[in-house]
C-alpha cells in the first residue's frame, strides 16, 4: 500500500515513520508513506494557500488550486482520495479494514477553517471524521487513521501482536491480558491462564471477552450477530452477573 498525505505541516509525519511498529514497517518497505506539503503547489510568489472567506465570517480558507494540483500530482486510477474532516462519516475498526484493502490512500489534511468546498464536492471520494469534536488540523486524523490502517497489513504486526483476537475486530472488545509477575500488591493473576490448558484458556477468553462487551459497550452487541455458543455463553455470564 501507499498513502500520500497532502498537508501545509509534513514535519507532523516524522516521528510516526521513525518509531515503534509503524516506523518499522516503513523501514522495512511494508509500506510507502508520503508527505507532501500543499505549499509546494502555491501559484502565489509567497507561498499563500489560504484566503479570506467569502461572505465574510472568521478564519482563513485554504484555497482549492494547489489542493487540486497537489492531488493531481499523485493521484491514478486506483486511489482513493480521502479528506479529513469533522463532517465526514466515523471512523472506526470497520473502515479500517476495509482502507487496509486500497492500494493507494490519499489523505487530505485540512487547516484554519478548512478547505474550498469545490474540492471536496468534485476532487474527493469521501470524507472521513474521527469524531465529533473539531481539531485544529487534519494532521492528527491523518495519523489516526495510518496507525489503524498499516497495522492491519500483512507482515506489519509479529505474529505474536496479532490483531485478530484485539477489541473491535470481531465486534467485541478484548478479553483482559495480564503479564508477569504473578502476584502483583496482593492482586493474583485468574490460575486458568497459568494452567497450561489451551482449551480452558480459550474458553475462558471467550467468556471474558463477552462479559468485557456486555459490561463496558453493550451497545457493540446489539450490533453483532452472535453464534449459538457465544449465545450461551452470554446468557450465562448474564444469570451470574444478575443482570
Ligand atoms: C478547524 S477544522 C475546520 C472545521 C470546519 N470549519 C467545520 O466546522 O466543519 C480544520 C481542519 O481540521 C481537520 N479536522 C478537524 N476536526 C476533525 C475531525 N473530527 N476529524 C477529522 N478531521 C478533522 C479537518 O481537516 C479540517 O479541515
Amino acid at each position: 500500500m501507499k498513502i500520500d498525505i497532502l498537508t501545509l505541516f509534513p514535519e507532523f509525519f516524522s516521528p510516526l515513520i521513525s518509531w515503534s511498529i509503524i516506523g518499522r514497517a516503513y523501514e522495512d518497505n511494508k509500506i510507502a508513506i508520503n508527505s507532501i506539503n500543499i505549499r509546494d503547489f502555491s501559484q502565489n510568489k509567497h507561498r499563500k494557500v489560504d484566503d479570506y472567506p467569502f461572505g465574510g465570517g472568521s478564519g482563513m480558507v485554504m484555497k482549492p488550486e494547489p489542493i487540486f494540483d497537489a492531488i493531481n500530482s499523485v493521484k491514478n486510477k486506483n486511489s482513493r482520495v480521502i479528506y479529513l474532516s469533522p463532517q465526514g462519516k466515523k471512523f472506526n475498526q470497520e473502515l479500517a479494514n476495509e482502507l487496509s484493502k486500497e492500494e493507494h490512500l490519499i489523505l487530505l489534511c485540512g487547516h484554519y477553517e478548512g478547505i474550498d468546498n469545490r474540492v471536496i464536492e468534485h476532487y474527493v471520494d469521501e470524507e472521513i471524521s474521527i469524531g465529533d469534536f473539531v481539531l485544529t488540523g487534519g494532521e492528527i486524523p491523518a495519523m489516526l487513521i495510518i496507525d489503524a490502517v498499516v497495522r492491519l497489513l500483512p507482515g506489519v504486526l509479529r505474529s505474536d501482536e496479532s490483531f485478530i483476537d484485539e477489541s473491535h475486530y470481531n465486534g467485541l472488545l478484548e478479553y483482559p491480558q495480564y503479564t508477569r509477575p504473578r502476584e502483583f500488591e496482593g492482586h493474583f493473576v485468574p490460575d486458568v491462564l497459568l494452567s497450561g490448558n489451551h482449551q480452558k484458556i480459550e474458553t475462558w477468553r471467550k467468556e471474558e471477552a463477552l462479559k468485557a462487551t456486555l459490561l463496558k459497550r453493550p451497545d457493540l452487541l446489539e450490533k453483532k450477530t452472535l453464534s449459538k455458543e457465544e449465545v450461551v455463553i452470554l446468557s450465562k455470564i448474564k444469570k451470574d452477573l444478575e443482570l
